[in-house]
């Protein structure tokens, strides 16, 4: 029989140096007032030069390993979502494998930009259910800092660096289970959300980098329209899929990249907004880890007990989709 899954740790790390609204007023044409009413972002976090996600990855799972009183060597799996792998291979699942010592654990990286978070975690989940493996890492990690082009006032004020992480194990027991996922691609979101260059179709060339391809290019209006839709649609679909609704709702942990967007899923939900984890002006849009830190920081606020139902909801470049429901499982 299958089994199910319960998350029983989950951390979040964040690089010490902030870049705050004010900050950026002298780098590009904007301001604070701009940027917090139509982002609701105060600053972001960055991570410093000679560092990558690999290393922000390393810092949550110790916090992770140590919170459920676990050895690295405890490890089976290690499963992370990026955009900012250091770089293309060895995965960056590999480099935290090895920084924290985690050498019976298998590792590989998932690229679903915003969603890859919840689609990590759905291949873990699958793992757990097959009865493969017991204890299975799941990160979310982005230096978006290293692909943000500084000079851009559309797309420099939204991203920031960080860490999340969860460790996911077997139970027998519903009322501390994730309950389901709902995953969704449109590839045809590549024109408004990309970073080109760096890959096989457009290696690195004094030309890639003239064109400044290795950054990221957003149509911020379109994709804030499919975003407002597609992360309500998500939401609120897998909730009434399992005869649930928002009245039922502990929390709602969505993805953080315009408090705008969180707003229209609060109402398509029809929740009391209280019950929405918003943290994007303390950390801007930190790509894979923002649904992990947000979780990270509910629970370490005593937001959640066992047994509360709890949502996850997320949009991003792809496109991809995504949400998850589950039980919370820890006290
Ligand atoms: O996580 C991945 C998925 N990404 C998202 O979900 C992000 C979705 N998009 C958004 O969050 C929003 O579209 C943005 C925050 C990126 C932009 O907000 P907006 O309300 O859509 O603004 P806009 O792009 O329509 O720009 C409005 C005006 C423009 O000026 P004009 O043409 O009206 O004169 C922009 O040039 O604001 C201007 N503008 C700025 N002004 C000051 C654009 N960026 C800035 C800025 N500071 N940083």
């Amino acid at each position: 029989m299958l089994k199910k899954a319960k998350i029983t740790a989950v951390s979040h790390w964040v690089p010490e140096k902030i870049l705050t609204n004010k900050e950026l007023e002298k780098m590009v044409d904007t301001n604070d007032e701009w940027i917090l009413t139509r982002t609701g972002i105060r600053e972001r976090h960055i991570l410093e030069d000679g560092k990558g996600s690999s290393d922000m990855g390393v810092e949550a799972v110790k916090l992770l390993c140590d919170q459920r009183g676990i050895d690295p060597l405890e490890i089976d799996a290690i499963i992370v979502a990026t955009v900012t792998p250091d770089m293309f291979f060895p995965n960056t699942g590999n480099l935290i494998q090895a920084k924290i010592g985690a050498v019976n654990a298998m590792s590989f990286d998932v690229m679903a930009a915003c969603s890859g978070f919840v689609y990590a975690l759905s291949i873990g989940t699958q793992y757990i259910r097959t009865g493969d493996y017991k204890k299975v890492v799941i990160v979310g990690t982005d230096k978006m800092s290293s692909i943000v082009d500084y000079t851009d006032r559309n797309t420099c004020i939204l991203f920031g660096d960080a860490a999340g992480a969860v460790l996911i194990e077997p139970t027998e027991d519903e009322s501390e289970a994730i309950i389901d996922f709902s995953l969704n691609s449109d590839g045809l979101g590549t024109e408004a959300l990309h970073m080109y260059g760096g890959g096989s179709l457009y290696p690195a060339t004094a030309d890639t980098v003239a064109k400044k391809l290795h950054y990221i290019y957003q149509d911020g209006k379109t994709v804030f329209k499919m975003a407002v839709q597609k992360m309500a649609d998500v939401s609120v679909n897998l909730l009434h899929k399992h005869n649930f609704t928002g009245d039922d709702l502990k929390l709602f942990v969505p993805h953080q990249a315009n408090l705008r967007i969180v707003e229209a899923a609060v109402r398509r939900l029809k929740i009391d907004p209280e019950k929405a984890v918003i943290n994007i002006g303390k950390y801007g849009n930190t790509t894979a880890a923002t649904i992990p830190m947000a979780l990270s920081e509910a629970y370490q606020d005593g937001r959640m007990k066992k047994g509360d139902l709890v949502l996850f909801g997320t949009f991003g470049g792809g496109y991809t989709w995504a949400s998850a429901l589950l039980r919370w499982a820890m006290n």
